[in-house]
């Protein structure tokens, strides 16, 4: 499934998203409302400075009560005191939360990224599934808590100044609260722009990831093409894109602030000439005006607070809407119910009449049709893209046939479980990967259980320390991101080994040394004879040298399967493919020698 662009039909329904985001955040509940309930005193001790300025202002200063006035300012240090040991902790409880919902996220999503099937990563981009899978779900579950959180200092902040406003003057207070709530109006009307941003931002910055990450991969081919400045321009382009989205959206959001401020100093404007008036008609003390003021003064902040806030959880509902968009794709391959677990293979693997397609509409397999015993080795051979790796990439189900059957001992690999089918199967690509850490690591990969003894026999047997004793820790040397301080011939050895390791019975070498010279592939190859004695083997090859050990050989041209049997069969058909291919490789004269031996 193709992780589409602009997603998230879901974004607004903010219901429906607290109820998944809570699944993550319910194992830490208690701490999230131990945060929140801490947050209602940080909050209400903000309105306690606005509320001590009428005592102040009418006992102090008018009445000269001079208890008061040694009390009151030491009473605001002890309140700002406690306000900051709260705070405090709120920090710390919003961090840990904040925090531990975060990281379940991801792991959650890890794991379905996981057990996505190689069609998956065909349809999209390392950028993409890096931006979806790691930034996204950081600004959804860390966002809605330090939101929520200033939500709540802020609300009840709000809160708390607005009841000294109304302790103050309730006719007041209601002039205050309406101005507040039509500044508060613009935030609405502005959430659509908000999240075509956000989606055409989270494109973006995919792009410009896998622009990084080509970067990175492609750095040679780059320098040896010279496409330093191609390379940038692509990425210039995509932040100057990134650019006018943010700039539009500042563009039509950023009035919003000024607004919100003038219709509340509109507010502050009538309130003071309202306010005069009271006070000078006797209706209300000095005190309580100086008060009311200064708590509207003060209002200010945690109101643009909670505009603020409305706007990120926008933004992060948003987010989060493409999150939880993720746990909703599932792998099209998965274990069929009473899928059964492959214990041995007695009979080895028969393609049944197996047609493919990676694209609707373009076969790449038809009709493929044969049987490879156990204790046999089938030669694939063909054109270059007549569909060879596809044959080997069905084999484990990292796709699924499109109609026929692979079998293995007559079972439908459709019904054996994935985890059991793949254990079975000891693979060696074209293009190995070998992943970042030590080679030992690479080689355990095969098999976890694998005893140093038997770590020693296939370093011997592929190869390996030919080169080992010449690097600096042996088996323990780092070897960079995909192998890359290894020549193109190591790794292929190391993947042998990973590979001989796992002892699979089913064995699949696709080009599996084509990168070594002709001695080294002649002492692996020694090598491989010994671990595909009784298994079920694949070969696929170029090298027509590489295959001669083969029981039989499939040419594939096409996607058909034109030619099958032994080498001699296929030699004496006359006008064969195989034959051609043959003469080709080894010149006429072999090709006649061998006739003459025939
Ligand atoms: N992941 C994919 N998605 C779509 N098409 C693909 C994919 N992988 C391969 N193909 C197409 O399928 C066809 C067969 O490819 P395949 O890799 O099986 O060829 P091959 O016989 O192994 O070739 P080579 O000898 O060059 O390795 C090609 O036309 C290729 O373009
Ligand atoms: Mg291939």
């Amino acid at each position: 499934m193709k992780l589409k662009d602009t997603t998230a039909e879901t974004s607004f329904s903010y219901v429906y998203l607290t109820k998944r985001i809570f699944k993550f955040i319910k194992p830490v509940l208690g701490r999230v409302i131990l945060g929140f309930i801490v947050a209602i005193p940080v909050g209400l001790l903000d309105g306690v400075v606005a509320y001590a300025l009428k005592p102040y202002m009418d006992e102090v200063l008018i009445k000269k009560n001079m208890l008061m006035a040694a009390l009151i300012p030491f009473g605001i240090v002890l309140f700002a005191g406690l306000q900051g040991v709260l705070r405090y902790l709120n920090e710390y409880l919003t961090n840990w939360t904040g925090q531990k919902v975060t990281n379940s996220v991801k792991i959650a999503l890890f794991d379905k990224l996981v057990h996505m099937d190689p069609k998956f990563f065909d349809e999209n981009s390392s950028g993409i599934i890096l931006t979806r899978y790691l930034t996204d779900p950081d600004t959804a579950s860390k966002g809605i808590l330090d939101n929520l959180k200033a939500f709540m200092s802020a609300g009840f902040g709000a809160v708390a100044l607005i009841g000294v406003m109304l302790y103050n003057s309730w006719k007041l207070a209601v002039v205050g609260v309406v101005v507040l709530l039509v500044a508060f109006l613009p935030v609405a009307l502005i959430r659509k722009r908000i999240k075509s941003a956000s989606n055409k931002n989270m494109k973006i910055s995919g792009n410009i990831t896998t622009n990084f990450n080509e970067t990175y991969a492609g750095n040679k081919i780059m320098t040896a093409y010279n496409l330093a400045q191609y390379q940038k321009k692509k990425f210039v382009d995509k932040i100057n894109e990134s650019f006018n989205v943010n700039m539009s959206l500042v563009k039509r959001a950023g009035w919003m602030s000024p607004i919100m401020y003038l219709i509340a100093s509109v507010g502050i404007a009538l309130v003071m000439a309202y306010g005069t008036h009271l006070v000078t008609s006797g209706a209300m003390t000095s005190g309580s005006l100086l008060s009311f003021v200064t708590s509207l003064l003060l209002l200010y902040k945690p109101v643009k607070t909670l505009g603020n806030t409305m706007t990120n959880l926008q933004t992060i509902f948003v987010a989060m809407g493409r999150t939880f968009e993720l746990f909703d794709i599932y792998p099209e391959l998965k274990d069929r119910e009473n899928a059964i677990e492959l214990k041995q293979i007695e009979h080895g693997v028969q393609f049944d009449h197996v047609s493919f397609e990676y694209v609707e509409g373009t076969p790449v397999l038809k009709n493929i049709d044969f049987k490879v015993g156990v204790g046999e080795t089938l030669a694939i051979v063909g054109n270059s893209g007549g569909g060879k790796t596809t044959i080997a990439n069905l084999i484990p189900r990292f796709y699924d046939v499109t109609s026929g059957a692979i079998r293995i001992d007559g079972i439908d690999i459709r019904d054996i479980t994935l985890e059991s089918l793949r254990n079975h199967i000891s693979v060696v690509f074209q293009d190995n990967f070998l992943f970042s850490g030590t080679i030992r690591e690479n080689l355990l990969m095969g098999n976890f259980n694998a005893t140093e003894d038997e770590i020693d026999n296939v370093v011997r047997m592929a190869h390996l320390d030919e080169f080992l004793h010449e690097m600096p820790d042996g088996l323990d040397t780092e070897i960079g991101e995909r192998g890359t301080t290894l020549s193109g011939g190591q790794r292929q050895r190391v993947a042998i080994a990973r590979a001989m390791l796992r002892n699979a019975p089913i064995v699949i070498l696709d080009e599996a040394t084509s990168a070594l010279d002709n001695k080294s592939e002649a002492i692996v190859q020694k090598a491989l004879d010994n671990l595909i004695q009784d298994k079920t083997v694949f070969v696929i090859a170029h090298r027509l040298s590489t295959i001669k050990n083969a029981h039989r050989i499939a040419v594939i041209n096409e996607g058909e399967l034109i030619e099958m049997g032994t080498h001699d069969e296929l030699m004496n058909l006359p006008n064969g493919k195989y034959r051609l291919l043959y003469e080709m490789q080894f010149g006429k004269e072999a090709s006649e020698m061998q006739m003459q031996t025939l």
